[in-house]
């Protein structure tokens, strides 16, 4: 169970979608949140019930009445529609309250042009494996928060994984990388396991096998500390068979395409709250 930081406050998650509920799900599983005190928006009454019936939270389509009193706001909207959220929810927002946006791109002093008032802002980028506690959560403040609203924040994220600290700047970069970086690693796992039914394995046995490696070596980084290079060194005997794989690696271009997904990514992330 997670410190109760949320608990005793009322908490909005405006935009309820796939990031909004792994979040929503997340801090109510981990006792972050409590149902009664969390109110949560989409645009589908039907997709409120739903969320309403499995969360036990409020759950419904009026942002502004989801916003009245509360202590914390989570922004979970596309970015295209954050300025339009916020817009709709300013009248019943004051200094007192926190906004935290998990919408990519968006920068802090977009959202606080739109507030019109000095509202304390905290930008966060996570990423779907927060479902499991596993997320990487990147943090920064806008101009009216303070050390102590980016650490009201972090605390939620803590909660559903890793947290760091980033000047906004890093902010598309960190969406680029760790955000969209689950998807990168889930077709680096599918092209995995498929080799391996290639090779004759079955599927499953396959996927257990890409996947558990995949989190094995990547939890020897977090662990060690040491470089990725020397860690690959280490399982590359000489004239052996993986010095066979890391050619074709090489000769099929993988670090200069991952590097290329993510640079795409992160110029994506620059235009598209703008576009
Ligand atoms: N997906 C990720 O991995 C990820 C990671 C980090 C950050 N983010 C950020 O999270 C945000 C949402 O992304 P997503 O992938 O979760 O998209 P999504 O599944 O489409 O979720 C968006 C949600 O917003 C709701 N919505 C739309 N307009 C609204 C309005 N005016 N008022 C209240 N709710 C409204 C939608 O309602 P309905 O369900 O009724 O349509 C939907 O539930 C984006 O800004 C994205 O950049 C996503």
């Amino acid at each position: 169970m997670g410190q109760s930081v949320g608990a005793k406050k009322k908490v909005a998650i405006l935009g309820a979608g796939k990031m909004g509920s792994i979040l929503l799900q997340s801090l109510l599983r981990d006792g972050l949140l409590s149902p009664a005190q969390t109110w949560a928006t989409v645009t589908h009454p039907e997709r409120a019930r739903l969320l309403k019936d499995k969360l036990k939270v409020h759950a419904g389509t009026d942002n502004q009445e989801a916003v009245q009193g509360a202590d914390i706001i989570f922004l979970c909207v596309k970015p295209q529609v954050v300025a339009d959220v916020v817009r709709e929810i300013r009248a019943h927002l004051n200094e007192k309250q926190l906004v935290i946006s998990i919408a990519a791109s968006v920068p802090t002093d977009m959202i606080e042009r739109a507030l019109e008032k000095e509202v304390p802002v905290v930008r966060a980028m996570p990423n779907t494996p927060c479902v499991l506690g596993a997320g990487m959560t990147a943090l920064c403040k806008g101009k009216f928060a303070t050390r102590q609203h980016l650490e009201m924040a972090t605390k939620f994220f803590d909660a559903v994984g890793r947290t760091v600290t980033v000047d906004e700047k890093h902010m598309d970069a960190v969406t680029g990388l760790s955000a969209s970086g689950p998807a990168y690693i889930y077709i680096i796992l599918e092209s995995l396991a498929e080799a391996g039914v290639k090779v004759g394995l079955p599927r499953d046995v396959a996927t257990l096998l890409a996947a558990q490696t995949t989190m094995g070596a990547a939890r020897v980084v977090l662990e060690t500390g040491d470089h990725p290079a020397l860690l690959k060194d280490a399982v590359t005997t000489p004239a052996g068979c993986t010095i066979d794989g890391i050619m074709e690696l090489e000769e099929g271009k993988l670090r200069v395409t991952l590097i290329k997904a993510v640079v795409k990514a992160v110029q994506r992330a620059k235009e598209l709250a703008f576009s």
